[in-house]
């Protein structure tokens, strides 16, 4: 039997990643959105491709959640996306309010799966659909890390040339503006990123990374990223499919590890089966330990707005 995967918001986002998982070909989806008609067309057109790209997995749209019962993994993309001069905490409120209803019917009906959060920002969504869903914490994660790591990666294999593949490197910390590279387990071919580019030109590149995103916006000009999210998702999605274990940056709610309790924030976790298996707690020096903390501040001020709003009846 096939595995079951719902996407819940059937944008950008969310239907480029139905498109990515489905032509992998092991597993069935179902899209998920408010908008009526769209997940349905989109699925239909996506599960008439299935004769050419060679997959026979199912793909259905769905206005409602009975549709995704039963379902293993379950992304939710849903909400509104960034828009230029908005920044993602403008959206928090409001994608809190659309996070909170959507977990409810995704626990109803998947009771057992494992969520991935994407909506933004990211952190504080990942901590509002992980206190709505009851789930332990190795039942939830957020999607932020692996794409962060994957604009650096990018950027360093322009600036020498190599193979992207090639190149490895971990992110901490909020999905921000403040997010941090750790640029000492950063590698080129096993070769520390330190012995192959100036220190300038690593900050040059650590600064774009940060940007990443908005230099995206600022070019689409309607709407965010969503080729390089839509492929970082399916990597974390296929990590728990097939259970490969993988050591990937992801947003875990942290019980004391880095010295953090009760928070979301970005850290390497092990992925695999039981979806977040494990934190891998690496040691930081003192630098990187309190731009981690800073970060980590800018993430709990967001959950403090958000259960401000909570208590006021947002
Ligand atoms: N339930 C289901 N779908 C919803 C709901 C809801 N309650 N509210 C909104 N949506 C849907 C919208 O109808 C829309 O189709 O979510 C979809 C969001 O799609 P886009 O606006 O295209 O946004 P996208 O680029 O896909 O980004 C989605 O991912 O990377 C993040 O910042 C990004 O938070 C944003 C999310």
């Amino acid at each position: 039997m096939r595995s079951k995967v719902t996407v819940v918001g059937a944008g950008n986002v969310g239907a480029t990643a139905v498109q990515r998982i489905h032509q992998l070909g092991y597993a069935d989806t179902v899209l998920v959105d408010v908008v009526e008609d769209l997940p349905q067309g989109k699925a239909l057109d996506m599960l008439e491709s299935g004769p050419v790209i060679g997959s026979d997995a199912n793909v259905i749209g769905s206005n409602d959640y009975e549709a995704t019962a039963g379902s293993d993994v379950v992304v939710i993309t849903a909400g509104i996306a960034r828009r230029p001069g908005m920044s993602r905490d403008d959206l928090l409120i409001t994608n809190m309010n659309i996070t909170t209803a959507v977990t409810q019917q995704v626990v109803k009906y998947s009771p057992d799966c494992i969520i991935l959060a994407v909506t933004n920002p990211l952190d504080a969504m990942c901590q509002n659909i992980f206190e709505a869903s009851g789930f332990p914490r190795s039942r939830v994660l957020g999607m932020a890390g692996v794409l962060d790591t994957a604009r650096f990666r990018t950027f360093i294999a322009q600036e020498l040339d190599v193979s992207v593949e090639d190149v490895q490197a971990y992110v901490l910390g909020g999905h921000g503006d403040d997010m941090v590279p750790l640029v000492r387990y950063t590698t080129v071919g096993g070769i520390p990123i330190s012995e192959m580019m100036s220190a300038e030109t690593v900050e040059a590149l650590v600064q774009r990374t940060r940007q990443g995103g908005g230099e995206i916006v600022a070019l689409l000009k309607a709407g965010s990223a969503y080729y390089a999210p839509s492929a970082s998702i399916t990597q974390m999605v296929e990590a728990i499919l097939l259970d490969k274990k993988r050591i990937l940056p992801g947003c875990a709610y942290l019980e004391g590890e880095f010295g953090i309790n009760g928070l979301c924030v970005g850290v390497p976790v092990k992925v695999g089966a039981g979806g977040m298996e494990q934190v891998i707690e690496i040691k930081l020096t003192n630098e990187e330990q309190a731009a981690l903390n800073a970060s980590a501040a800018s993430v709990q001020e967001l959950v403090d707005v958000m259960r401000r709003a909570r208590a006021d009846g947002a």
